[in-house]
C-alpha cells in the first residue's frame, strides 16, 4: 500500500506519518509538505532514513508536481495540507484559499486522473459554525462556517463531496474538533499558553474566555482517521470527537496549575474577530458504524502534553525565534 500523505511535517500530519510507519512497517508513505511556517521536519526525525518514508517538499497547488507523483502510484491520499490558524486566516485570507479549496482541487484531480483507491479530506468541525449553549454537531448539520479558513475548508470538502458525486471517486471526509499533543505549533491555544507560562509572558484570553471547545489528543484523531481510510463507507462523512468541552479559561488555568504558575499571568484581550462561541462533536457515528473509541481522557492527555513541552523545549523555542517574532507582535501587540 502507497499512501500519500499532504501537510505531513505539520502537527497532526506527522503525528499520523509516525502513527502510521509504526503500525503497518510494509505501507509506503509519501509526505508531501510545502513547509511553510508551521511544516517541521524536526517532527520527523525519529524517522529520517526509514525506507518506507519519502519526503517532498511541494505545494499541492502545484499540479505538475502532484501529477508526477501519482504517476508514480498512489493508492491511498490523506489531505492534511493546509493553512490551519483562524487569526491567519482573518488578516491573510487568500492563501487560504489558495491550499485549502484550489489545493484540495488538484488533488482530486490526480486522484481521478490516476484512479486512487480512497481519497480522504481532513476536515474540521469548525464548517459547521458555532452552537448555543445545547446541542451537538453532527453529519448532518449544516455547513455555516463562519471564518475565513472554515470557510475554506468547507469549500474543499464540497469539493470532494462533488468529486464523488461527479465522477465517482471514492472519499470520505472526517471532521474533527480541535486537537491537542506533541508538536502542535505554538501559536494554537495550548501550546501558546504552556510556553508563555514558561517564560512568564501573559497569556492572552480572548474576550470573556468563556467560549467552548471540544478537545482530543492528537494519537486518537490518528486512529480515526487510520480506521475511515480502511473501513470508512463510501462518500461518508465521519465527526471525530472525544466528548471534552471545555472553556478556554478551564484550559488556561489548568496549565497553569500543572506548571505551578500564577493566574496573575491571566490577561483578556479583545476578543477575535467572527469568534465561534462553542463547539461539541457527535461522534455517535464513528463509534458504533467503526468501532472508534478514543483512548485519552482529557486528563491523562493533558498531563502528557504539558510534559512533552517541558521535554522538548529547543523544539518551540527553536520556533519562537525568527518570524514567530514577527506574527506575535501582529497579532498581539495591540492586544496586550
Ligand atoms: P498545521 O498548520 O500544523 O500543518 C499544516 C501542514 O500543511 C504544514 O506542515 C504545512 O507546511 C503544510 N502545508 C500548508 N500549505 C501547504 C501546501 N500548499 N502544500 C503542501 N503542504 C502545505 O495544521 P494541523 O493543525 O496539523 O492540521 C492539519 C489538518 O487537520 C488541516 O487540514 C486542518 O484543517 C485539520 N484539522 C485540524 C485540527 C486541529 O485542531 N489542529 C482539528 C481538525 C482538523
Ligand atoms: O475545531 C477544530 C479547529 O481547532 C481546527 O480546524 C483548527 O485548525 C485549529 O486551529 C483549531 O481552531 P481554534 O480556533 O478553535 O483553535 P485556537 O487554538 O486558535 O483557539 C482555541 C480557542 O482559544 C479559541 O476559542 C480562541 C481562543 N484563544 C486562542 C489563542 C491563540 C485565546 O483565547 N487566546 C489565544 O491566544
Amino acid at each position: 500500500m502507497k499512501v500519500l500523505v499532504t501537510g505531513g511535517a505539520g502537527f497532526i500530519g506527522s503525528n499520523f506519518v509516525l502513527y502510521m510507519l509504526n503500525k503497518y512497517p510494509d505501507y509506503e508513505i509519501v509526505n508531501l509538505d510545502a513547509l511553510t511556517y508551521a511544516g517541521n521536519l524536526e517532527n520527523l526525525s525519529s524517522v529520517q532514513g526509514n525506507s518506507k518514508h519519502t519526503f517532498v517538499k511541494g505545494d499541492i497547488a502545484d499540479r505538475t508536481l502532484v501529477n508526477e507523483l501519482f504517476s508514480k502510484g498512489i493508492d491511498m491520499v490523506v489531505n492534511f495540507a493546509a493553512e490551519s490558524h483562524v487569526d491567519r486566516s482573518i488578516t491573510e485570507p487568500d492563501i487560504f484559499v489558495r491550499t485549502n479549496v484550489m489545493g484540495t482541487q488538484v488533488l482530486l484531480d490526480a486522484a481521478k486522473k490516476y484512479g486512487v483507491q480512497k481519497f480522504v479530506q481532513v476536515s474540521t468541525d469548525e464548517v459547521y459554525g458555532t452552537l448555543g449553549e445545547t446541542g451537538l454537531f453532527t453529519e448532518e448539520t449544516p455547513l455555516a462556517p463562519n471564518s475565513p479558513y472554515s470557510a475554506s475548508k468547507a469549500g474543499g470538502d464540497l469539493l470532494v463531496r462533488a468529486y464523488h458525486e461527479t465522477f465517482g471517486l471514492t472519499v470520505n471526509i472526517t471532521r474533527c474538533s480541535n486537537n491537542y499533543g506533541p508538536y502542535q505549533f505554538p501559536e494554537k491555544l495550548i501550546p501558546l499558553m504552556i510556553a508563555n507560562a514558561l517564560n512568564d509572558k501573559s497569556l492572552p484570553v480572548y474576550g470573556d474566555g468563556l467560549n467552548v471547545r471540544d478537545w482530543l489528543y492528537v494519537e486518537d484523531h490518528c486512529s480515526a482517521i487510520d480506521l475511515v481510510m480502511h473501513e470508512g463507507k463510501n462518500g461518508e462523512v465521519y465527526n471525530i470527537g472525544g466528548n471534552n468541552e471545555r472553556t478556554n479559561i478551564q484550559i488556561v488555568k489548568t496549565v497553569l496549575e500543572q506548571l505551578g504558575k500564577p493566574e496573575s499571568l491571566i490577561t483578556y484581550v479583545k476578543d477575535r474577530l467572527g469568534h465561534d462561541r462553542r463547539y461539541g462533536i457527535d461522534a455517535t457515528k464513528i463509534t458504533t458504524a467503526l468501532g472508534w473509541n478514543p483512548r485519552y481522557h482529557f486528563e491523562s492527555g493533558i498531563k502528557a502534553t504539558i510534559e512533552w513541552y517541558l521535554e522538548n523545549q529547543d523544539w518551540w523555542k527553536r520556533i519562537q525565534s525568527g518570524a514567530y517574532q514577527e506574527y506575535y507582535a501582529k497579532q498581539y501587540g495591540d492586544r496586550l
